[in-house]
């Protein structure tokens, strides 16, 4: 994201920093991080009881050891109905196609227990409109319980745009039940409930 030969003054893209801060969260058994490489966040939280599952093989090598990875396409995942109490999605439905959203979702769906719960944490992404650059950059701050991880992530920025409204309203066509919802700095951070 940085360094002195980019077309940025200093080196740096222009976008803001903005944080998110990623508090515990209560789990039994296995937690599945879906498009867990990179940085990891969730792994970091709570290391080996995640799975963690990424499209790229190279991702999850560089995302920290501890939880299990695996090389998986988020729209059609290999596990059995039911198999997970809890489901995350840290800044991933941002890298996939928004015509994947639902079956992305409908997927963490299906893998997840009655009553299991869905984490999303993602950006808010206006509609590109010219002159608007083909790039859109989120900076992000994780602040993790004693830990604070500094990155970037970037997508190709396009004219449909992401709301944290568009996912409640995929989720609760799917059978998900919203429980909590935050909004800051265009971050949008969202608990949903698969109903009995
Ligand atoms: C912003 S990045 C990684 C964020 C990561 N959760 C973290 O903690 O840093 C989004 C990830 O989604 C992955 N991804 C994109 N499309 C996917 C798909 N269809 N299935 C699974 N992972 C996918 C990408 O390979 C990438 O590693």
């Amino acid at each position: 994201m940085s360094g002195g030969d980019g077309p940025y003054p200093g080196g740096e893209h222009p976008a803001p920093w903005r944080t998110v801060v990623v508090r515990d969260f209560p789990s039994s058994g296995w937690i599945l991080d879906v498009g867990g490489g990179g940085e990891g966040v969730i792994g970091r939280l709570k290391g080996d009881r995640v799975v963690s599952v990424d499209l790229s093989e190279s991702e999850l090598h560089d995302a920290p050891v501890g939880p299990l990875k695996m090389v998986m396409d988020a729209r059609s995942m290999q596990f059995l109905d039911e198999s997970f109490a809890v489901v995350t999605m840290f800044f991933t439905l941002m890298y996939l196609d928004p015509g994947d959203h639902l079956r992305a979702l409908s997927e963490a769906h299906r893998v997840l227990k009655p009553r299991g719960t869905l984490l999303i944490w993602d950006a808010t992404i206006p509609p590109r409109r010219p002159p608007d650059p083909e790039l859109f950059i989120v900076k992000i701050l994780v602040e993790l319980p004693g830990a604070t991880v500094r990155t970037g992530y970037g997508v190709r920025w396009t004219e449909c745009g992401q709301d944290a409204e568009r996912f409640c309203a995929l989720a609760r066509d799917i059978g998900f039940r919203l429980r909590g919802r935050s909004e800051d700095q265009g971050l949008f951070h969202l608990a949903f409930e698969k109903s009995e």
